[in-house]
Formats: C-alpha cells, sequence, structure tokens
C-alpha cells in the first residue's frame, strides 16, 4: 500500500510516499528554518504561509521521485494534530484536497505517533510491544507503545518540553535557532561537572518530569555571570546542562523499564538527536540487557515519511477520516481532545 504523507505541523514542509509502513519510496522536506532564524524562533504567520507555497510542488516532486503517477497512490495521509494551527491547516487542507481529487482514504495522523513510527523504518524488526521516550520541542514523555495506535502515558512533562529548554538556552547564549544542535556540538568539549545544576522530582507520580526549573536556574547563572563580568566556559556550560536534561528523562526510563518488564526501548523526537541523551540511554540499555532503537539523526525530526509510517497501522485500525476532518493545536496521543 503506497501512502502519500503530508507533515506542515511546526517550520517544515513535507510530502512523503512510504510503502506499507516501512518502505520509503521518497522523502521531500522544504526547510523554513533559515527564515525564522532571523526572528530567534518561529514566526506562525510566516510558517503558514511558506507551507502553501511550497506544498504543492513538493507534493508533485515526491511523485516524480517516487516515479509514480498518482493513480500509483492508494491513500493519503496528514499531520492532523498537535502543532500551530494555521500550519497544521494547511497540511490539513492540502490532504483533504488530495484525496478527495484522487478519490483515496484520508488517514489523520497525530505528529506523536508520526515521531515513535520513526524507529519502525530505521528498524525493520521493531514490533509494539516497547517503551518509548519521546523528546521534542513540544513534548516529553515516557510512552508504553502496547500496540502501534494503543499507548499508554507512563509519565510527561509538567512544564516545558526538553527542546523548548533547549532552545531558550541556546538563545541566551546566542546560539542560532533551534538552539539543541548546537548546544549539544559545544557541549562536546566541556566539562559537564562544571556547573551545578538542579535536578527536580515533580508531582506525585514519579514518571512525571519538569524542565522549567532547570531553565530558569540556567538562565539566572547566564545572567548573573553577565551581571558581575564573569566569563562563563560556555562549553562546560553546555555539557552541564546536556547532563542536567539527560539526569531528567534516563533514570526514568531505567525506572520504567524495571518496573513494566520491558526490554525494548525506542526514542523518538528531535532531542533525540542528542549525543549526551543517546550516550546514556545506550549505557543503561546495556545494563539492563534492553535492546535499544535511536532513530538515525535524519529521522529524529520533523519529516513526512514517519506520518506515512503510522499511517499505515492506522489504516489497518480502520482510523480513517472524511471530509470533515479538523485541525487542532493540542490533542493528545490517546486520541481524545485535551
Ligand atoms: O521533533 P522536533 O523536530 O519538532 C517538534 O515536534 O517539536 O524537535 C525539535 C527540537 C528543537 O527543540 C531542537 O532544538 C531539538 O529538537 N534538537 C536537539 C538536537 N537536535 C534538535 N536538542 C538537543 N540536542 C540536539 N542534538
Ligand atoms: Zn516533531
Amino acid at each position: 500500500m503506497n501512502i502519500l504523507a503530508i507533515e506542515s505541523s511546526c517550520d517544515e514542509t513535507a510530502v512523503a510516499i512510504v510503502r506499507d509502513g516501512r518502505n520509503v519510496l521518497t522523502d521531500c522536506i522544504a526547510s523554513q528554518v533559515d527564515l525564522h532564524r532571523i526572528y530567534g524562533g518561529v514566526v506562525p504567520e510566516i510558517a503558514s504561509r511558506m507551507h502553501i507555497e511550497a506544498i504543492y510542488s513538493l507534493a508533485d516532486q515526491a511523485l516524480e521521485k517516487a516515479r509514480l503517477s498518482r493513480e500509483g497512490i492508494d491513500a493519503v495521509a496528514v499531520t492532523y494534530a498537535p502543532g500551530l494551527i494555521g500550519a497544521v491547516l494547511v497540511g490539513v487542507n492540502f490532504g483533504k484536497a488530495a484525496a478527495l481529487a484522487m478519490e483515496k482514504p484520508l488517514i489523520p495522523v497525530h505528529h506523536i505517533r508520526g515521531h515513535i513510527a520513526a524507529n519502525y523504518i530505521a528498524y525493520p524488526e521493531l514490533k509494539p510491544p516497547f517503551l518509548c521516550l519521546v523528546v521534542s520541542g513540544g513534548h516529553t514523555m515516557i510512552v508504553n507503545v502496547q500496540d502501534y495506535t494503543k499507548m499508554k502515558i507512563l509519565g510527561t512533562t509538567l512544564d516545558d518540553a526538553a527542546g523548548e529548554c533547549f532552545d531558550k538556552v541556546g538563545r541566551v547564549l546566542g546560539m542560532p535557532y533551534p538552539g539543541g544542535a548546537a548546544l549539544d556540538k559545544a557541549s562536546a568539549t566541556g566539562d559537564d561537572t562544571k556547573y551545578s545544576l538542579p535536578r527536580s522530582k515533580p508531582g506525585e507520580n514519579p514518571y512525571d518530569m519538569s524542565f522549567s526549573g532547570l531553565k530558569t536556574a540556567t538562565l539566572n547563572l547566564i545572567h548573573h555571570a553577565e551581571q558581575i563580568g564573569e566569563a562563563l566556559d560556555i562549553n562546560s556550560l553546555c555539557a552541564s546542562f546536556c547532563g542536567a536534561v539527560s539526569d531528567a528523562l534516563v533514570p526514568r526510563i531505567r525506572m520504567a523499564m524495571e518496573e513494566t518488564g520491558y526490554r525494548k526501548l525506542a526514542v523518538a523526537g528531535g532531542v533525540a538527536a542528542n549525543s549526551r541523551i543517546r550516550r546514556d540511554i545506550l549505557t543503561t540499555a546495556e545494563e539492563l540487557g534492553a535492546e535499544v532503537y535511536l532513530p538515525p539523526l535524519s529521522l529524529c525530526g520533523d519529516n513526512a515519511a514517519m506520518i506515512g509510517a503510522q499511517a499505515y497501522y492506522e489504516y489497518l485500525a480502520g482510523n480513517v477520516a472524511d471530509m470533515g476532518l479538523n485541525a487542532f493545536a493540542t490533542k493528545s496521543i490517546l486520541g481524545e481532545s485535551i
């Protein structure tokens, strides 16, 4: 089954064609990052406009690269939530129009379910059940992936997402948007014990996380150093920060594996590209004798191939939409409105 998949929830317009959930025939991305960088973050109105400008030719390009005509497409899939509402709407409307014109089924896909499914592309042998650490720009959670479309959230951030925190600290350090990758790079030669940053234990649920205290403490440290004219060791601050984020994530993942008995762990989302987090996850998995699935860097960030992968399983589960499909800025990964 060839699925034409569309992703437009943030600042990447993407169209892919994926066969049977695992085989990527083509994956086209038009990134807007350079444009938003001027403003230090995503400008929603510009994002929507850029999606409109890019999406038609990107879809043509995807068909051309896959050497398929419209008749070769069996269904259309689209990210319908969560994301910047104007941006998601562009993809949803294009998806509806394409499905209607081609007389094919329309499959709505939750963006975060898509991030998890990026692992199905990278690892053809991976099948649920498994645990997944989702760490993106807008979401941070530990998910029990019981089946392709059946999930349970074990814990989630109670405030900021890990990626948001990376971007804010990166911005204050004068790094280009989005700050995560630059901060990661700078941390490579730093001493992660040089700056002491807080580790929080929020709420009653031991799997829940919090990043706003860490973000505030790091920003305060930077501003205080500026005020007293102290030169910071930026690389060591970045290394200490990456260590603190990893400490909020990895011990909780260990606890989840120990308590559930699961020995399969996947990681998903843009922050899954972080080298410290990847390293700590690999060490923990090795200690527990667990199999670990880390998506290649190309599949960590937003793309449409992951949407096409998840769409196949949504279709098999009967999750097909009609022309009344709407876009949502927020929606739980479990499917119900929040
Ligand atoms: O999953 P994603 O592409 O978009 C959302 O769905 O939110 O994640 C983007 C986030 C940004 O916050 C970016 O700074 C972060 O992923 N990121 C990283 C790295 N590469 C991207 N954070 C830490 N280390 C990295 N190497
Ligand atoms: Zn994403």
